[in-house]
């Protein structure tokens, strides 16, 4: 029999019609392929997945951020679960510069799972304090100790596993799933979002396009080096398609992105406009003692701020609450804070005096320490104005 493969040499292949017939099923199932091609051009999927996966990984491999503390090292396989987890809870709701030091405090006073999960509450709040978002602290800890008691301080090393633990939401299983432990989940925050939407040049807005997005994100997925492709998305975002002035002459994409095609990528993502944050307002009692120390007390484990230490306060919402300082001085006002949360933002008043009460009183320093931001911003606008009129 003769030879029939393009390369030659002896082997079986097929009779005449058969090869008439293969290559008749060649020919249509490339017309299939073109037209399926076209549809999903015509339906904005870009044809080319695997050319966008190579050069963004590609780009990976010379631009992404090697240097940061949660990531593997050069010739380092392993991710430390552990690590990955903790960095991507940090990570949900601030940048990396401003965890990073956050960060590398928690593995050095807690180095393991084990030893987050034996902390006492109160040190972990502290050390969370200034990362904001504090119910994700106390959501970290329960983790930590799930971990710890039920899988014998390994984290499970699938997303569904990881899903299963208290306080492991959607982002995070996929994120460490995939960062962790090489799986191919799809991992979609802010920066992923955005380089969607541009890629994809996304005409509906946002949030109501957060699924169309997830699905855009999923449909890049491969199984090879799902870790690196989350990070290679997120250094992207972070360092090239930045929100307002997108690196584009930087870009590894920029052949296959619909918003730089069109000119304007920073017109995406689309938002829908949003409504103006509620303003609440507050007083803040700045108390101090005779020692310099400041009283503070802990606020209820539910609620805003929960389980935080704290200011005492008077309740947040209209300019003119009754305002009933914890005891009752000559207190001097010492001019107003600002602070924005997620749903409202908080003028605070600050009042300062000098005595005696049933409070937590703590060093000034320990207590900018360990207090959440909005307090550490009225603490330290009571010490300038201490400082400026001399010690009351
Ligand atoms: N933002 C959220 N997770 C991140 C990660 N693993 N690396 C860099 N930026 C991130």
């Amino acid at each position: 029999q003769r030879a029939t493969g393009r390369r030659g040499g002896p082997r079986q292949g097929p009779g005449p019609s058969a090869r008439e017939d293969l290559a008749h099923l060649a020919v249509s199932g490339q017309i299939a392929a073109h037209f399926a091609c076209i549809a999903r051009w015509m339906t904005s999927v870009p044809c080319d997945i695997r050319a966008i996966r190579a050069a963004l990984l590609g780009w990976y491999d010379a631009h992404g951020r090697r240097s940061l503390p949660w990531r593997a090292g050069p010739g380092e396989a392993a991710r430390d679960p552990y690590r990955v987890w903790l960095s991507e809870v940090m990570l949900q709701q601030t940048t990396v510069p401003h965890a990073t030091p956050y960060f590398l405090t928690f593995l050095t006073r807690w180095p393991t799972v084990g030893a987050l999960a034996a902390a006492p509450d109160a040190e972990v709040m502290a050390a969370w304090a200034g990362l904001g978002y504090y119910a994700r602290a106390r959501n970290l800890l329960a983790c930590a100790r799930a971990v710890s008691a039920n899988h014998g301080g390994v984290f499970p090393d699938s997303e569904a596993g990881l899903l299963a633990l208290p306080g492991v939401g959607a982002y995070t299983a996929a994120a460490v799933a995939a960062i962790a432990f090489d799986r191919p989940a799809n991992v979609v925050d802010g920066n992923v979002e955005r380089v969607m939407a541009r890629l994809f040049a996304l005409e509906s807005p946002l949030p109501a396009a957060k699924p169309e997005l997830k699905r855009l994100a999923a449909s890049l997925i491969a199984d090879d080096r799902p870790g690196d492709w989350a990070q290679a998305l997120m250094d992207l975002g972070a360092t090239v398609c930045r929100p307002r002035t997108p690196l584009c002459d930087r870009c590894p994409l920029t052949a296959q992105c619909a918003a730089f095609t069109g000119g304007r990528p920073e017109r995406y993502p689309l938002r829908t406009a949003k409504a103006e944050r509620p303003r609440r307002f507050g007083t803040a009692f700045v108390l101090f003692d005779d020692r310099g120390r400041v009283g503070l007390e802990q606020r209820p484990a539910k609620g805003l701020l929960g389980g935080m230490l704290g200011l005492p306060t008077t309740d947040w919402g209209l300019p003119d609450m009754a305002v009933a300082p914890p005891i009752a001085t000559d207190w001097q006002a010492a001019g107003t804070v600002t602070h924005v949360f997620t749903h409202f933002a908080l003028t605070l008043e600050v009042s300062i005096a000098t005595g005696e009460g049933d409070l937590l009183w703590t060093p000034v320093e320990d207590a900018r320490a360990g207090l959440p931001t909005v307090f550490r911003k009225a603490l330290d606008r009571a010490v300038e104005r201490r400082k400026g009129v001399g010690t009351p």
